[in-house]
C-alpha cells in the first residue's frame, strides 16, 4: 500500500456509495482486507492522480495495478488478442464507424467493447468521451492494455462470475459474432441452463469432467483448467483458425521474453525456434521464448473436449467444422474477393469503400453471414451454421452479388469474371446450367411420396 495517512475511505463511502462498499465486503479482497487504497492509491507523478479527502488517488485501476498482486494473469493477458482489441483504427470496421456513422456512436458503441484510449484532463480525471469504459483492449494512461473488470465486474472481482457465459456475452453476440447465441442453442448451452446449480462454479480448481461434468461454458473451453492443462488468461491459446477475416487462415503464435505476442498465419509457415532473436522493429532485438503452432493450440482445446468426450467423437466434430470453413473460403469468399479486386482495378467501382452497393453486399457476406456460418460450425450451433449462416451466404451471393457484378461490369465483362472465378467450380454450375433431369426427378418423387403433390 502506498505510504500515506489512512483516510476513512470505507467509513465515508459506506454512506455515499453503499453499493460499492457492499460489493467489496462480499469479495475475496474485502475478506482479506485488501482495501480501497491498495487499488486506488496513486503516486502524485501519475498522470491520473488527484487529491481526494487527504489522499492521493486515481479512479482508473489498470491491469498494471492489479499485476502488483496478480502478475501471472497480467503476463498471460498481455499481447493476447483481447489486449489488442483497442487497436482498431486502421480497420474497415472503423471507417464504417467513424465516417459512415459518427464519433459519438464509436464512443458509446465500438469502444465499449473494444476499449477506448482513456485520456485524463489537467486535474487527473478521465474525460467524458473516453470514460466510463471497460472495453477489452482499453488503452490506459500508464500504457497498459486492457481492463480486468471487463470480465471480473467490480467490486466483487469474482472468478465464479467470470466463469459464467453472460459476461462474455456482453461483447460476443449480434449479427457479426453471435458466440453466445450459438452456444445457447448448442447442447452445451442447453446443459448449462439445465444444470447450472450443479456446476460448482466456486470450486478451486475447476476442471472440466472433474469438478463438473455438464454444460461447458465459454471459460471452460477457452480459459479454465482441464486435466493437467492450467488455466490461461490468453483466450487465443486454444484457437487454431481465425474466423474473422474475409478468408479464414490458421494462426500460429510467437511468445516473446517480455510476454508480448505475434501471429504468423498459414498451415505450414517457416517459424523461428524458441530462443531465436528477432528484430523488434525499433532497432533492437527480442527473444522468442515459446512457439505455439496452430496444431499445438488445437490440441490444447481438444484436451479440454476429451475430458468429457472420446477422441474419435472430437475428431469428427473438428472435421465437420473444418469442412464448413473450407466450403465458405473456397466456394464463396475467394471468388467474391477476387471479383471485387478486379472491379477495383478496372475502375468499375471507386477506391472509396461503402459508396457502391456491391461493397455493402460483399461486406455483409463475409463480416456477417460468413462469420455466422463459421462460428456456428465451430461451437455446435446448427441453426447458425445453416439458416443464419451458409443459407444467407448463398442467397446473397447468387441473388445480390452476382446481379450487382453484372450491373457494374456490364454483361460482357461480367461473363468473363463469372466464368473465371465462379463457374470454374462444379459446385456453382447449377446456377448457370440449371438442375439436371436427375435432380429434378428426385425432387418430384420426394414431394409425391411425402405430401402426395
Ligand atoms: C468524507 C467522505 C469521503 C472519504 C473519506 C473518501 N471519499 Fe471517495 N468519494 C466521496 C464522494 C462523495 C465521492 C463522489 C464524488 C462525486 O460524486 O463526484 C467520492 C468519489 C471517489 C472516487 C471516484 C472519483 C471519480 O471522479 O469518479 C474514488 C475512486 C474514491 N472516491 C475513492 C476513495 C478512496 C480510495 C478513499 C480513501 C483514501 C476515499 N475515496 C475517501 C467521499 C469520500
Ligand atoms: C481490487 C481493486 C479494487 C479495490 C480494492 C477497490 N476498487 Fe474501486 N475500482 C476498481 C476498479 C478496477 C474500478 C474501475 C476503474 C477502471 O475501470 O479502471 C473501480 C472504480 C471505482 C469507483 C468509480 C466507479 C463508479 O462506479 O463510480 C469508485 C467510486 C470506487 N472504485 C471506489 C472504491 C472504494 C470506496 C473502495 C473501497 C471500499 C474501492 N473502490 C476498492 C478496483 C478496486
Ligand atoms: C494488494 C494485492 C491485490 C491487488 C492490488 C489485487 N488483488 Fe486480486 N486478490 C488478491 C488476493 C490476495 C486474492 C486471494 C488469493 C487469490 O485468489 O489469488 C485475490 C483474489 C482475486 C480474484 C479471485 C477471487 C475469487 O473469486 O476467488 C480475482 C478475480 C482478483 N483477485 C482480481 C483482481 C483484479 C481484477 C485486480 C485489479 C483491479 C486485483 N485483483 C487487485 C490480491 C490483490
Ligand atoms: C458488442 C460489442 C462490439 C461492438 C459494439 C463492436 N465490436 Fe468489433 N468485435 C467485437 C468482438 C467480440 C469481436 C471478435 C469477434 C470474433 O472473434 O469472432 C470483434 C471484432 C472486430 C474486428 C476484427 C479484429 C480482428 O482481429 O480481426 C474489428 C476490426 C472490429 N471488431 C472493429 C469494430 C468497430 C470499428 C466497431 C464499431 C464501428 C465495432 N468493432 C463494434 C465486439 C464488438
Ligand atoms: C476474458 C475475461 C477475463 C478477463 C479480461 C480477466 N479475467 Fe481473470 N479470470 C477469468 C476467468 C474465466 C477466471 C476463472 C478461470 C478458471 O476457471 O480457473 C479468472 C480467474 C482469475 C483469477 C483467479 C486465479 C486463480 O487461480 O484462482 C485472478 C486472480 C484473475 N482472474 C485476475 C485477473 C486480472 C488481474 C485480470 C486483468 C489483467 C483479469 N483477471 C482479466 C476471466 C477473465
Ligand atoms: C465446447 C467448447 C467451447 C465452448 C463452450 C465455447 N467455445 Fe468458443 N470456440 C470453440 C472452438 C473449438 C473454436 C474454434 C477453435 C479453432 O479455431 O480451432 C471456438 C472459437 C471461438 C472464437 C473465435 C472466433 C473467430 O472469429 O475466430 C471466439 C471469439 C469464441 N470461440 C468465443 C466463445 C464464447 C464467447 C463462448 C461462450 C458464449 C464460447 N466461445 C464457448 C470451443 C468452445
Ligand atoms: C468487453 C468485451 C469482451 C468481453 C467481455 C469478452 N470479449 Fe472476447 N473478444 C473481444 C474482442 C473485441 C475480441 C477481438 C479482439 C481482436 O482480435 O482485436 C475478442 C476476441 C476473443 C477471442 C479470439 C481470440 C484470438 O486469439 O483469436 C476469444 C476466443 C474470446 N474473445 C473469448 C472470450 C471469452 C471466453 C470471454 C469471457 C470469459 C470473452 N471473450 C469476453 C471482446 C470481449
Ligand atoms: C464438461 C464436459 C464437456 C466438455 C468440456 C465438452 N463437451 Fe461436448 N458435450 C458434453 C455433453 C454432456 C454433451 C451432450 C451429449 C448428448 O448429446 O447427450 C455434449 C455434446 C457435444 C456434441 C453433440 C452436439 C449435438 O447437438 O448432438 C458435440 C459435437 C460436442 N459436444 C463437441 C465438443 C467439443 C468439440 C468439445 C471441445 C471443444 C466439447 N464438446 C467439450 C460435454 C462436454
Amino acid at each position: 500500500m502506498p505510504a500515506q495517512e489512512q483516510a476513512d475511505c470505507v467509513g465515508c463511502h459506506e454512506k455515499k456509495t453503499p453499493g460499492i462498499v457492499a460489493q467489496w465486503r462480499s469479495s475475496k479482497h474485502g475478506e482479506l482486507e485488501i482495501d480501497c487504497l491498495y487499488c486506488h492509491g496513486a503516486e502524485s507523478s501519475d498522470l491520473d492522480a488527484f487529491e481526494h479527502q487527504g489522499a492521493t488517488v486515481a479512479v482508473i485501476v489498470s491491469p498494471k495495478d492489479c499485476a502488483e498482486c496478480h502478475q501471472d494473469e497480467f503476463d498471460q493477458q498481455k499481447g493476447s488478442h483481447h489486449a489488442k482489441a483497442g487497436q482498431i483504427l486502421g480497420s474497415l470496421d472503423n471507417l464504417l464507424g467513424e465516417l459512415v456513422g459518427g464519433q459519438p456512436a464509436v464512443n458509446a458503441g465500438c469502444r465499449q467493447c473494444h476499449g477506448s484510449e482513456v485520456r485524463v484532463d489537467d486535474s487527473g480525471r478521465p474525460t467524458a468521451d473516453t470514460w466510463p469504459n471497460t472495453g477489452m483492449g482499453r488503452i490506459n494512461p500508464d500504457g497498459s492494455r486492457g481492463s480486468c473488470s471487463a470480465c471480473h465486474t467490480r467490486h466483487e472481482f469474482s472468478k465464479a462470475q467470470a466463469r459464467q457465459p453472460e459476461g462474455c456475452g456482453k461483447c460476443h453476440l449480434g449479427p457479426d459474432h453471435p458466440q453466445i447465441e450459438v452456444w445457447n442453442e448448442s447442447k452445451h448451452g442447453v446443459l448449462y441452463h439445465a444444470n447450472r446449480e450443479k456446476l460448482n462454479l466456486d470450486s478451486d480448481p475447476w476442471r472440466a469432467g472433474q469438478e463438473y461434468f455438464s454444460g461447458p461454458t465459454c471459460a471452460s473451453c477457452h480459459m479454465s483448467a482441464a486435466g493437467d492443462q492450467e488455466s490461461t488468461h490468453d483466450v487465443g491459446a486454444r484457437i487454431s483458425w481465425t474466423l474473422r477475416p474475409p478468408v479464414s487462415v490458421k494462426l500460429n503464435m510467437l511468445v516473446f521474453e517480455d510476454h508480448s505476442k505475434q501471429d504468423i498465419t498459414g498451415d505450414e509457415p517457416q517459424l523461428p525456434e524458441a530462443g531465436a532473436m528477432l528484430d523488434d522493429g525499433q532497432g533492437g532485438q527480442k527473444k522468442v521464448t515459446r512457439v505455439l503452432t496452430w496444431k499445438d493450440r488445437r490440441s490444447n482445446m481438444q484436451q479440454v473436449c476429451t475430458m468429457c468426450h472420446a477422441g474419435s467423437f472430437v475428431a469428427g466434430a473438428y472435421d465437420q467444422f473444418d469442412q464448413v470453413v473450407l466450403l465458405y473460403n473456397d466456394k464463396f469468399a475467394r471468388p467474391a474477393a477476387s471479383i471485387i479486386d478486379e472491379l477495383h482495378k478496372a475502375g468499375r467501382i471507386t477506391a472509396v469503400d461503402f459508396d457502391d452497393p456491391i461493397e455493402w453486399t460483399w461486406w455483409e457476406l463475409w463480416h456477417h453471414e460468413g462469420r455466422r456460418a463459421r462460428h456456428g460450425a465451430s461451437m455446435q450451433g446448427p441453426d447458425y451454421t445453416w439458416w443464419h449462416g451458409m443459407y444467407e451466404v448463398a442467397k446473397h451471393f447468387y441473388e445480390k452479388f452476382i446481379p450487382q457484378v453484372i450491373e457494374v461490369a456490364g454483361e460482357e465483362q461480367a461473363k468473363l469474371l463469372l466464368e473465371k472465378y465462379v463457374y470454374s467450380q462444379p459446385g456453382h454450375l447449377w446456377h448457370r446450367d440449371g438442375y439436371s433431369d436427375e435432380v429434378r426427378e428426385k425432387i418430384r418423387q420426394f414431394y409425391q411420396e411425402r405430401y402426395k403433390q
